[in-house]
């Protein structure tokens, strides 16, 4: 069902962008055609679209969006385009807009502070809403995970999405919980939560946090989106393209940071049961040489910024390795039968 909470987005809070002045320094001055693969707020393609990049294919999955794209269309009628879709479709948004090659792809991932702040679209334990999490409004919520999932299938999910060691206990609480009522929102789901964890201090993460997460990236399926995305962009960049990636938390960072690394070697690097096995050269090398965080300075003005990492690499002219994606880091999690 849809989620009536996905509304066109014109009211504030408005989304700041981050690490916006490293990713200028690094990569300026712009030219040729980029996707924006995170379009949220639009901060990063109206700053592509002001800096001469010849095109900006923007995508985003929330459909809330459209109000802030429906400018820059206005604004820049032949040079932006927008999709309301998800970006591991990048390459066949691209090629539909008429872009059989791009010279950059930008993925700023995670949530916009649009989705986070608005407590009907269930993403904060902060606020009271129901208890929903779907960037794009449709398919399957967090209320449905959470009310039919069975305690296994909830463990697996917390532990592996959220890296929560007390995920069994959280489970266990959760069906309990349900058996009188349903959870339908997140300040109740976040009270059982902190209920978990008796000597939670204040001035500590909140509790809920690694849950919170894992939930929006199961619901978003967001793991599996960012893998095929850094595969659809190894496709579509055009030799010396350039891939840049903001991730927010380990999960995601890790299997950036391990698809570029894999990507800059010789693939498979050895094989000592297939000496002849076929070796594929490097389609990427690591542009700037570490991952970027925010300065002091940013995240004192947006604390969203704090746990941002920025990691950019260079396409190479080179055939493409077929990697396996257990390389990458990607949690493997079975889900069961989904009913209690
Ligand atoms: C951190 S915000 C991007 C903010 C944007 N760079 C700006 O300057 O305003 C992330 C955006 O990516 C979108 N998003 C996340 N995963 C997506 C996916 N798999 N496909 C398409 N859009 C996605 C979210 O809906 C959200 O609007």
């Amino acid at each position: 069902m849809a989620n009536p909470g996905v509304q066109e987005n014109t009211e504030y809070p408005r989304h700041i962008p981050v690490l916006l002045n490293d990713f200028v320094g690094q990569l300026k001055p712009f030219s040729g055609v980029w996707i924006d693969g995170t379009f949220g707020d639009g901060g990063y393609s109206k700053m592509l679209l002001e800096s001469d990049a010849k095109s900006v294919i923007a995508i985003d999955r929330d459909p809330s969006v459209t109000s802030a794209a429906t400018v820059l269309i206005k604004q820049f009628p032949s040079r932006f385009f927008f999709a309301n879709d998800r970006f591991s479709k990048l390459a066949d948004v691209a090629q539909s807009a008429g872009f059989e090659t791009v010279d950059g792809v930008l993925l700023d991932l995670g949530v916009s502070s649009m989705q986070i702040d608005h407590a009907n679209r269930g993403f904060s334990f902060k606020k009271n809403g129901p208890l929903d999490m779907r960037m794009s409004g449709s398919g399957l919520s967090a209320f449905d995970v959470v009310n039919n999932f069975s305690e296994k299938d909830l463990a697996n999910i917390i532990y592996n999405f959220g890296e929560e060691r007390l995920s069994r206990r959280i489970a266990n609480s959760i069906v309990k919980e349900r058996k009188n009522k349903e959870i339908d929102s997140t300040e109740t789901l976040a009270r059982l939560i902190s209920d978990c964890f008796p000597k939670y201090k204040h001035s500590k993460t909140h509790p809920a946090t690694r849950t919170f997460q894992a939930l929006r990236i199961f619901v978003n399926n967001e793991l599996e989106e960012l893998v095929e995305a850094l595969e659809a962009a190894e496709r579509i960049l055009s030799p010396n393209g350039i891939l840049a990636v903001i991730t927010f938390h380990s999960l995601e960072d890790r299997i950036v940071k391990r698809f570029i690394k894999l990507k800059s070697e010789i693939y498979p690097k050895v094989n000592r049961h297939q000496p002849t096995q076929l070796k594929f050269q490097p389609s990427f090398e690591k542009f700037a040489k570490k991952k970027m965080v925010a300065s002091k300075a940013e995240v004192k003005a947006n604390s969203r910024a704090r746990s941002a990492k920025l990691r950019i690499a260079r396409k190479l002219k080179s055939d493409i390795a077929p990697i396996e994606k257990n390389l990458l880091g990607l949690p493997i999690i079975s889900i069961g039968a989904q009913i209690r």
